[in-house]
């Protein structure tokens, strides 16, 4: 009786405090030597990761998430995002195309519109017209509310970083109206965060430790007192201190991607991803030092090694599988 009973407290803290929420991890299929989506899925499944990332709409992965209540964050392609602006027509049919077919068998939790958009050019400033429009699209076809519209950004759409309080969104300004707007329809802000980076360009300034969620260092925020054992943490509250200067402190953040790599380049090793990554992690479900209280979302990148992803070498290690789907190195899902 009192172990069902410590049970039962078990349960409902782990509810309480998010502790349940897991991960997400970004499909990216830039690579010829990939799983089937049904296998790819069924991996999904066998480690417990209960949320994928795509980056557009492929069907034959949609068809086999049918049914297995896995969470999509469902990309609009770069290219497209000039026409869904431009016409309400057009975000009916990518609507009718691309989500009333599989909603809700499959289940889509946001659709971003766009990855890492150019920040000075004209489809940067057409991100809000086309997530009006898919948002009325969604509506018209009744599944307005379930599904919420957002984008993928780059850290660099704010400036003065450090310390994370002092961050603005950058200019060209078009981010204010972006997150005024999510502040309305609910949506979070989805970002790529990635600590890699940044210690792999200022290794002067930035310990491995800290960049890896290993102890041994402490910054302290002046601007608030507020004091990080690790980047990602900073990171994360820098982007909220921007949402809070642009007058949308309500807007969540989720993280839409984050990694390391295993092998290829500066700092990239087996040792260092795994524990990032595994940082990440255990992070899941809890908050940052600015807004403790928000459980974090997060997807991690990648689920695989994509051998034709452009780019340094690095970009081709990213992954926690081998497309012959052993793993890189060991790491817990859950
Ligand atoms: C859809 O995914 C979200 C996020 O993982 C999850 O909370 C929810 O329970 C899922 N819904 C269904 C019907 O499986």
């Amino acid at each position: 009786m009192l172990a069902r009973a410590l049970l039962v407290i078990g349960v409902l803290a782990t509810i309480l405090t998010g502790g349940v929420q897991s991960i997400g991890v970004c499909n990216g299929m830039i690579g010829n030597d990939l799983p089937s989506p049904q296998d790819v899925v069924q991996l999904y499944r066998s480690k417990g990761i209960s949320n994928m990332r795509i980056y557009a709409p492929h069907s034959d992965v949609m068809e086999a998430l049918r049914g297995s209540g896995i969470g999509l964050v469902l990309g609009v392609d770069n290219g497209d995002i000039l026409g869904l602006a431009a016409s309400q027509a057009s975000a009916a049919s990518w609507v009718q195309t691309n989500v009333s077919p599989f909603y809700p068998g499959v289940n889509i939790t946001y659709i971003s519109v766009g990855n890492e958009v150019q920040q000075d050019g004209v489809v940067a400033t057409s991100i809000l017209s086309a997530m009006q429009n898919l948002e009325a699209a969604l509506a018209a076809a009744g599944i307005s509310g379930h599904i919420k519209v957002s984008t993928c950004v780059r850290l660099d759409v704010i400036t003065n970083s450090f310390p994370p309080s002092m961050a603005t969104f950058a200019k060209p300004n078009y981010m204010p109206n972006i997150v005024l707007h999510l502040a309305t329809t609910g949506a979070p802000l989805l970002v790529n965060v990635y600590p890699y980076f940044a210690y792999r360009d200022n290794q002067k300034d930035i310990s491995l430790n800290y960049a890896t969620f290993q102890p041994g260092t402490t910054v302290r925020d002046d601007g608030n007192g507020l004091v990080y054992t690790n980047l990602f943490d900073a990171m994360v509250d820098a982007i909220h201190a921007a949402l809070e200067k642009a007058k949308a402190p309500s807007v969540r953040v989720v993280v839409s991607e984050s990694g390391w790599p295993s092998a290829g380049g500066t700092a990239a090793s087996v040792q260092n991803a795994q524990a990032y990554n595994q940082g990440v992690i255990n992070h899941v479900g809890k908050g940052t030092p600015k807004k403790p209280d928000e459980p974090l979302e997060a997807y991690l990148f990648a689920m695989f090694n994509e051998n034709q992803k452009p780019g340094e070498l690095t970009e081709r290690n990213f992954g926690f599988f081998y497309p012959s789907q052993s793993p890189v190195y060991p790491i817990t899902f859950k």
